[in-house]
C-alpha cells in the first residue's frame, strides 16, 4: 500500500517533468508571465473603453475648470481622448497586454499621442476611483438595456395575450389540471413578473447612480476639485458620501447580478411552459422552423431547443451571482485587487440575458396556439369539480366543505362510469345529493365556468381584455 502510493507520487514528479504547455494554456509561463497574466485585465475591461474615456474627459474638464491644470493641456486632452475613442471604434487600438487594464492602455495612448501634457490627467484621481466610476457607468448603461429587453418581451406577451384572451385551457397547480383559465390571463402572468423585474431594475439604477470619482485612492484628495460639477457631467445625481466607500463598494454590480438571476429565473419558468406546451403530449402550441430544430436521427422531431436553453442559461446568472457575492464577502476596506473579479461575471451576465431576452421575445411572438386542442384538454379531468361544488352552495346552500365532499363523489361516479361530469345524468346526481336540480349542467359548462370568473385579477375573457390595456397602460407606457 505505501509502496504504491510512494510509487504513484514518483509517477507524478516525472510527468511533472515531463510538462509540455498545454494547447493554447499557460503552463511554462515563468513566474514573472504568470503574474502579469493574473493581473491583466485588459482582455475583459477594454469593454469599458467609452466609459473610461468620458469619465477622464468630465475629469480634465473639471481640472481645467478649477484651476489645478492649465486650460490648454485639458484642450490637448479632450483632443486626444476623442481621438482614442475614435481609434478603438475603428478598429485601429493596438491593446497590449503590458499595460495591464483599459485605464493604463488609454492613458499610454494618450501620452503617445499628445507627451507631457497626458500626464496631467491622473492628477486627484487614482484607478481605484476611475474603474469605481467607469464600470458604475457600464452597468447603469446594462441595466437600462436590460429593461428595454424586458419591455420588449412584455410587448410580444401582451400581443399574444390579447389574440387569446378568451382562449380557454387547463389550468395546473402541481402540473395536474386544475381549474380551466384562459391563455391571456396565463401569458399576463409572466407580465407581471417582468414589470416587478423592471421594478428591481429602476430600483438599483437610482441606488446606483452616485458618482464615486473624486474618491482618490480610498481618502479623497488635497486638491481643490469639484464633485458635484463631475458627477453631473457623467449624469449622476450626486457624488458618493464617503470615499472609503466610494471605492470598495460593489453593490451596484451585486444588484444587477440579482435582479438579473430573477429574470433567469421567470424566463426558464416561461421557457418550460414552452417546452411542455410544443410537445405533442401537450399539443398546446407549435414553433416555426425558425424557432425548432430537428434532429439529427429521428425526422419527427421539432424541438424546442431555444426555450430549454434559455432554461438552462438560468445556470449562468445564479453562477454570475453566487461567484460576486463570494469575491465580496470579507473583503476588508477599501480596494482590494479582488474587486477586478467583478467585471467578468456581469459583463457575462449582460450578454446572456440579452440573448435569452431576443430569443425568449421572438419566440414568443413565433407561437402559434392550437385552441381547438387546448380547449378540448379542458373538457378532461373534471376542471369544473369546484364549479359544482360552488354550485351547490351557492344553490342548495350547502357548507363548502359538504359541498366539496358530494362533489367529490361525483367525480368517482364520474371516473367509474368513464365519462365527463356533465355527462352524469340527473338521476345520477341526485344519488349524491337528492336536491340537485337540472340547473346544476349550467355550473358544469367550461366556457361559463371561465366566463364567470370576473373576479379582480381573475381569468374570464372580459377581466383578461381589461387587464390587457391596464398592462400596456403600466408598462408600455400606451392609453388603449
Ligand atoms: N484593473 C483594476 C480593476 O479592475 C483597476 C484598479 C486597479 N487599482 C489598483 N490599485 N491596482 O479593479
Amino acid at each position: 500500500m505505501a509502496r504504491a502510493v510512494k510509487s504513484g507520487r514518483t509517477a507524478r514528479a516525472k510527468a511533472g517533468k515531463r510538462r509540455s504547455p498545454l494547447v493554447g494554456g499557460l503552463i511554462g509561463l515563468g513566474p514573472a508571465a504568470a503574474l502579469a497574466r493574473i493581473n491583466a485585465s485588459l482582455d475583459f475591461d477594454r469593454r469599458l473603453y467609452a466609459q473610461d474615456i468620458a469619465a477622464s474627459q468630465a475629469h480634465a474638464a473639471m481640472l481645467g475648470q478649477q484651476g489645478i491644470i492649465p486650460a490648454g493641456d485639458v484642450t490637448k486632452i479632450a483632443a486626444g481622448l476623442a481621438r482614442i475613442r475614435g481609434e478603438i471604434e475603428a478598429g485601429d487600438f493596438t491593446f497590449d497586454p503590458a499595460l495591464e487594464d483599459i485605464h493604463m492602455a488609454v492613458e499610454a495612448r494618450l501620452a503617445e499621442l499628445i507627451g507631457p501634457a497626458a500626464g496631467r490627467l491622473h492628477t486627484a484621481r487614482s484607478r481605484n476611483d476611475q474603474v469605481a466610476t467607469d464600470f458604475r457607468l457600464w452597468v447603469r448603461d446594462a441595466l437600462d438595456h436590460l429593461d428595454g429587453s424586458l419591455r420588449d418581451l412584455q410587448t410580444a406577451l401582451i400581443d399574444k395575450a390579447e389574440s387569446h384572451a378568451d382562449a380557454v385551457m387547463p389550468g395546473f397547480t402541481h402540473l395536474q389540471p386544475a381549474q380551466p383559465v384562459t391563455l391571456g390571463h396565463l401569458l399576463l402572468a409572466y407580465v407581471e413578473m417582468l414589470g416587478r423585474d423592471r421594478g428591481r431594475i429602476a430600483d438599483a439604477r437610482r441606488r446606483l447612480n452616485e458618482s464615486p470619482l473624486g474618491s482618490g485612492a480610498l481618502a479623497g484628495t488635497s486638491f481643490p476639485i469639484d464633485r458635484k460639477r463631475t458627477a453631473k457631467a457623467l449624469g449622476f445625481d450626486r457624488p458618493t458620501a464617503n470615499s472609503i466607500d466610494g471605492v470598495s463598494d460593489r453593490d451596484f454590480a451585486l444588484e444587477f447580478l440579482a435582479a438579473g438571476a430573477i429574470v433567469a429565473v421567470h424566463l426558464s419558468r416561461l421557457g418550460e411552459e414552452i417546452v411542455l406546451w410544443t410537445s405533442p403530449m401537450f399539443g398546446y402550441a407549435r414553433l416555426s422552423e425558425t424557432f425548432s430544430t430537428g434532429s439529427s436521427i429521428m425526422p419527427q422531431k421539432r424541438n424546442p431547443d431555444g426555450a430549454e436553453l434559455v432554461r438552462g442559461k438560468a445556470g449562468r446568472l445564479f453562477g454570475a451571482l453566487t461567484g460576486m457575492l463570494t469575491v465580496m464577502k470579507g473583503l476588508p476596506l477599501a480596494y482590494n485587487k479582488d474587486l477586478q473579479e467583478d467585471k467578468e461575471p456581469v459583463f457575462g451576465a449582460a450578454d446572456t440575458l440579452d440573448l435569452c431576452l431576443s430569443v425568449m421575445t421572438g419566440m414568443v411572438g413565433d407561437l402559434t396556439f392550437d385552441r381547438a386542442r387546448m380547449r378540448q384538454a379542458a373538457d378532461e379531468g373534471h376542471l369544473t369539480a369546484t364549479d359544482l361544488a360552488d354550485w351547490l352552495v351557492r344553490s342548495l346552500g350547502l357548507p363548502f366543505r359538504d359541498a366539496y365532499r358530494v362533489a367529490g363523489r361525483l367525480v368517482g361516479r364520474a371516473e367509474a362510469k368513464g365519462c365527463r361530469l356533465d355527462e352524469l345524468t340527473l338521476a345520477e346526481m341526485r344519488m349524491e345529493e337528492k336536491r340537485i336540480t337540472a340547473d346544476v349542467f349550467s355550473a358544469l359548462d367550461v366556457n361559463r365556468a371561465v366566463a364567470g370568473r370576473k373576479s379582480e385579477g381573475g381569468t374570464a375573457p372580459a377581466s383578461v381584455r381589461r387587464a390587457v390595456a391596464e398592462a400596456r397602460r403600466r408598462f408600455l407606457g400606451k392609453r388603449s
